[in-house]
């Protein structure tokens, strides 16, 4: 089964600058035998479209409103993503859900509306450091799935992703070990197998994200039962990203 890269730009570089970075990414990773996902700005989407087209790699928006349409000035609807040739959008990343106050019944609504113009979804789940310092982990993993994927049909589950991100990893250079993680991932499907059924539970892709680099990511990316890895800081750098990629 192929692995996941996904590298989330977050609001970084001009739309002319992702060009100049493809330019010394794509040559790069021609024989690239991962799924390699660009999450980019929506000024962005444009560049990806006409540079990937002719690619295997994909990219999507990093977040979506939960509204269909209408006096939502600002905002960018799933199906105004999907018209762009986007395959996927990050929805519930802790960013967006610190800075922008998202709750989760939000994020539950911003996942429907993915799913209903075919856009794929990688939910981004991830306890903070009192969480983990307090043994909490599990309950909030379990709080923020069931809250996310409430209402959602078991075939859906085959288009969504879930990263794993303890928010105290994003940005930090910290990293929980490799223990922690297969358990963590352990955690979390039979979390999906009490919601749905333990067949999704196995099938479900995982990816970890959180201060993933070129020197450590191998360690992350062997893990039992993880398909990939979201990249962060790391993929603003086209060598170390086309490095991780392959
Ligand atoms: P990081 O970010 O790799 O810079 O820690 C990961 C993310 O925010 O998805």
């Amino acid at each position: 089964m192929k692995k996941f890269v996904v590298g989330n730009f977050k609001m970084n570089t001009t739309p002319t600058e992702f060009s100049s970075y493809l330019d010394e990414f794509l040559p790069r990773i021609k024989e690239c035998k991962t799924n390699v996902i660009f999450c980019l700005p929506a000024t962005h989407f444009h560049v990806a479209k006409s540079r990937l087209d002719a690619t295997n790699i994909k990219f999507g928006a990093q977040n979506i409103s939960c509204e269909e349409s209408g006096a939502y000035t600002g905002e960018i609807s799933s199906a105004m993503v999907k018209d762009c040739g986007a395959n996927y959008t990050l929805v519930g990343h802790s960013e967006a859900r610190r800075h922008f106050k998202e709750t989760l019944e939000v994020i539950n609504q911003k996942i429907i509306r993915a799913l209903a113009v075919n856009l794929k979804v990688i939910l981004c789940i991830g306890e903070t450091k009192y969480e983990r310092a307090t043994k909490k982990t599990k309950i909030s993993l379990k709080r923020q799935l069931d809250t996310a994927l409430k209402g959602l049909y078991e075939n859906e589950l085959k288009n969504i992703i879930i990263a794993y991100e303890p928010i105290w990893a994003i940005g930090t250079g910290k990293t929980p070990n490799v223990k922690d993680i297969e358990s963590t991932v352990n955690d979390i499907r039979a979390i999906i197998a009490d919601n749905f059924t333990q067949r999704s539970a196995d099938k479900i892709n995982i990816l970890y994200g959180g201060s993933i680099n070129e020197n450590n990511f191998a360690q992350f990316a062997k893990i039992k039962g993880i398909s990939g890895l979201l990249v962060g800081g790391a993929c603003l750098n086209p060598k170390s990203f086309a490095n991780i990629c392959k």
